[in-house]
């Protein structure tokens, strides 16, 4: 994989970087990836150059697992080889009144037990998980710079959030001299776009990376999943252990309309390009032009791995990326809804 420079900041990351929802999360009773499958696939993404990695302080069951599982990895690394995000927000501590959101206390808490669990004295990434209604963005951006000027973070990323929040933070970072948010980490695929179009708009304008997570809806975009009945989206045959068969979040999220027609697409152009659907999704979203944009890929086997890593060799033309594009509208030029 090449390096790309994470928007206005001067470090280089791998073309996609690696996460770790998975590591040690429970679904439905099944535990999604161990620890000896998330070295491998760690170790995977290292030998083929990958040096960007995606954690938070709530992955795994319990909380933490993932950052602790990533900890144990790094010991046989060198630590600097690597660029390591982590997050903030969401309860770590169900019976702490001040064990989530975003205030000065919640923050300099975990910022502590996610050094300690990633045995890292920094972090390069550190993001606010979501937009925290209770705290005042000013006490929020205050703390986090605070961590900057202590080194225990290089950078500051922000993900899910509406783009007058996102524009209201760059603001107050600008006016107060606070650090600002160099990265951003929404959810943005093929077929999910119009919906995070004005959040993006902000990104290309103040030259921030786009990190999209879930860049394959799931799994969705792969083309491992078939539809079952014509007039319902909602209806698929998944494969046995795939995401799809156990986690009512894909349905939910994932399958519709728009997702279906848009799969469409990527297919014929994967036969076009001798690639799979999953690279060509891949790829679609790292030749956007507006922005650095580093999907984060979520692979369970190192052969997804591979197959996702593949991207990096895929060539689109201008053409076939904007059918890509352009597939999400109906002949009447309508985005196709979602939940259709
Ligand atoms: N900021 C946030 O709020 C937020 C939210 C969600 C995720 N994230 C981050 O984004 C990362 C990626 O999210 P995601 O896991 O939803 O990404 P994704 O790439 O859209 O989906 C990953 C899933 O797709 C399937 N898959 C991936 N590559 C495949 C391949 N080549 N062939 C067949 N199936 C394949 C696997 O599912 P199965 O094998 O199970 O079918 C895998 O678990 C997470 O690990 C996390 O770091 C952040």
């Amino acid at each position: 994989m090449d390096y790309r420079t994470l928007g206005a900041t001067g470090t280089k990351v791998s073309e996609l970087c690696f996460g770790t929802w998975r590591f040690g999360r429970k679904t439905g009773g099944v535990l999604e990836t161990d620890e000896t499958e998330a070295h491998e696939l760690l170790d995977a993404f290292a030998d083929r150059g990958g040096n960007f990695i995606d954690t938070a302080n709530v992955y795994g069951n319990p909380n933490g697992m993932s950052e602790d599982w990533i900890g144990n990895w790094l010991e046989t690394r060198d630590r600097e080889d690597f660029v390591i995000a982590s997050k903030v927000y969401f309860g770590f501590d169900p019976d702490n009144p001040n064990g989530s959101g975003l205030s000065r206390t919640h923050i300099r808490n975990q910022i502590e037990g996610t050094l300690d669990r990633l045995g890292t004295d920094y972090l390069d990434l550190y993001y606010i998980h979501r937009w925290d209604e209770e705290t005042p963005i000013e006490e929020t951006l205050s703390t986090l710079t605070g961590l900057v000027e202590d080194g225990k973070v290089n950078y500051l990323g922000a993900s899910t959030m509406a783009a007058w929040q996102l524009t209201k933070a760059l603001w107050k970072s600008e006016v107060n001299d606070y650090a600002r948010f160099d990265v951003t980490q929404p959810l943005f695929h093929a077929a999910y776009y119009e919906d995070v179009a004005d959040y993006l708009d902000v990104c290309a304008d103040q030259d921030i990376a786009v990190c999209p997570y879930s860049p394959l809806a799931g799994g969705f975009l792969t083309g491992k999943y078939e539809r079952a009945d014509p007039d319902d989206p909602k209806s698929v045959r998944a494969p046995d252990g795939s995401r799809g068969s156990f986690d009512e979040r894909f349905e939910k999220f994932y399958l519709s309309a728009r997702g279906w027609t848009v799969l469409e697409e990527i297919r014929a152009i994967a036969e076009e390009v001798d690639a799979t659907p999953a690279q060509v999704a891949l790829r679609w979203l790292m030749d956007q032009s507006r922005f650095t944009c580093i999907p984060i890929v979520g692979a369970r086997t190192v052969g997804q791995l591979d197959e996702n890593v593949g991207a990096a060799e895929v060539d689109l033309s201008e053409d076939q990326h904007d059918r890509i594009t352009q597939a999400r509208y109906d002949e009447d030029g309508n985005i196709i809804k979602t939940g259709q």
